[in-house]
């Protein structure tokens, strides 16, 4: 038996020695600290077994010039407003990852549970209103232009909300979807009681966005735009949001609004079809639909695994018709800001999509080209691996992850001295100094996972280059499932 395992660790090392910089990670370690990113995103009044301790409450009047409780929520990413239109999709992605991942988080789970909820409570307080949905707590403009820790916060906590005549279908739907995904996470993670206040409350918000239809670009005009605009439209948060209402809830009239809105909204969808992210979620729309029509075998009859399966081959290097660019290093590269989100949100979307195409007779076929489930799988790993140091820099991505990882990120409460070791207020520009330092910063925010290098694999560790150095709750939120899904294939 001895001899049977030491064998087994010489070939373990030769693999992986002889395929170059393959590192064997430690997932389970990469699941903690993605898990424990999240603490350090919180706002509001801090529980006793918070653990990243040089965090503390911050907030605590959030809502009160409104009447009303808006405290919690999650920090959107190195700065302290709550944009609850990308923070909605953060937890649905989170929700998403323990639906098909959560029994194999092992002890992670009771945190992925708690990273959740701190989510729905506060958007349970957030659509607490009949005919109000809160999209944002926050001045933006005021809040970027101080370096300022959340707990000294003195900028304007202005409350912004759509309403009948004030519509936002894509907050309010995108709402609906993080709390019927919750749901069916705590339905099966042993809150029963909880899931119920969820769907119940996921309904009305849904009924809201459908109703009183536009988009919070207009309503709450200087909050949305230009820091998280809905470029994309609505309609895919409504068709995303009545499709997990459905897989949660198995009213048939949430499945008949996806059959009808799939052909009605077509150009909207089509248009989209390869995308997937904090706005849209066209591509994920497709893979979720995906497993209710394998099951049902209503294959020929719906466009869904057509246009997943068009969403693959534009994606995919080994598709002959791969529209999608990737750095000499094998990450996923798009230009722009913060090019991690992408490759962590679809290859998730993949991850889940060879999941469901298990077991069922559906083939992608890429032009004559078949692509496996297999090669789904492979995808993925590379960018995930990529992430976590297996690249030319072997430098990884996520905070405390490894010896060579970021140190400089663009994070306020992350590079600023913590309220324990500096109690005195540090105002709005007297952060500048700590922002334009060259030091590393003092507050390890553990599991965090920046922008990302640039599309040659290069990174400077610049924390006034935040398009690469700034990490945010939808790069990590579905980084939970890729990491459990990974620690559970790599235990011997
Ligand atoms: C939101 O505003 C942006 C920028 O002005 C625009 O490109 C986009 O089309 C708008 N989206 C909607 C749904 O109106
Ligand atoms: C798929 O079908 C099986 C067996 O008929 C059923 O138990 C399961 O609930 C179905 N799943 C979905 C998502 O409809």
């Amino acid at each position: 038996m001895v001899r049977k395992i030491i064998l087994y660790v010489v070939i373990v090392l030769l693999v992986g020695l002889s395929s170059g910089n393959a590192i064997l990670h430690d997932y389970g370690d990469a699941l903690a600290k993605c898990i424990l990113f999240f603490e350090g995103q919180r706002s509001g009044k801090l529980p006793a077994a918070q653990r990243l301790t040089w965090r503390k409450d911050s907030a605590l009047g959030d809502g009160l010039d409104k009447g009303v409780d808006l405290t919690g929520g999650y920090y959107d990413a190195g700065d302290n407003v709550k944009f609850n239109f990308p923070m909605a999709f953060s937890t649905t992605m989170m929700a998403w990852g323990v639906i098909e991942y959560g029994k194999s988080m092992g002890p992670e789970l009771a945190h992925a549970l708690e990273a959740v909820r701190w989510s729905t409570d506060y958007f349970l307080k957030a659509t607490a209103t009949p005919g109000v949905v809160y999209a944002q707590v926050g001045d933006p403009n005021a809040d970027h232009n101080c370096w300022q820790r959340p707990e000294d916060m003195d900028t304007p906590r202005t409350v912004y909300a759509v309403t009948q005549n004030a519509p936002g279908s894509e907050v309010s739907a995108e709402i609906a979807a993080a709390l019927a995904a919750s749901s069916l996470v705590f339905k099966a993670f042993g809150d029963k009681v909880y899931a119920k206040v969820l769907i119940k409350r996921a309904s009305e918000v849904f009924e809201f966005a459908d109703k009183y239809r536009g988009s919070y670009n207009d309503s709450i005009a200087g909050g949305a735009c230009p820091f998280y605009c809905d470029y994309s439209g609505y309609q895919d948060e409504l068709l995303w949001g009545a499709a997990w209402l459905y897989k949660a809830s198995k009213k048939s009239v949430y499945w008949n609004y996806v059959m009808q809105n799939i052909i009605s909204f077509k150009p909207q969808i089509e248009a989209g079809i390869s995308e997937f992210g904090w706005d849209a979620k066209h591509a994920g729309i497709n893979v979720l639909v995906s497993k209710l029509v394998l099951n049902n075998t209503m294959e020929t009859s719906t466009p869904f695994l057509s246009y997943a399966d068009t969403f693959i081959c534009s994606l995919l290097p080994d598709s002959p018709t791969n529209i999608v660019q990737f750095s000499p290093g094998g990450l996923l590269a798009r230009q722009g800001v913060c090019n991690l989100q992408h490759a962590t949100a679809v290859s998730f979307l993949v991850l889940v999509y060879a999941r469901y195409l298990k077991k069922s007779k559906h083939v992608i076929r890429c032009n004559d080209k078949i692509i496996t489930q297999r090669m789904l799988v492979v995808f993925t790993k590379k960018q995930v691996d990529y992430i976590l140091g297996s690249n030319p820099l072997s430098m990884s991505y996520m905070v405390g992850y490894g010896s060579k990882f970021p140190r400089r990120i663009h994070h306020r409460a992350s590079s600023l001295p913590s309220v324990a070791q500096h109690p005195d207020h540090i105002a709005c520009k007297d952060g500048t100094p700590y922002f334009l330092s060259a030091a590393a910063n003092p507050n390890e925010l553990t599991g965090a996972v920046v922008g990302g290098p640039n599309v040659d694999d290069t990174f400077a560790d610049d924390r006034v280059d935040s398009s690469k150095s700034e990490p945010a709750t939808y790069i990590n939120a579905p980084l939970l499932g890729l990491m459990a899904y990974s620690k559970s294939r790599s235990s011997p």
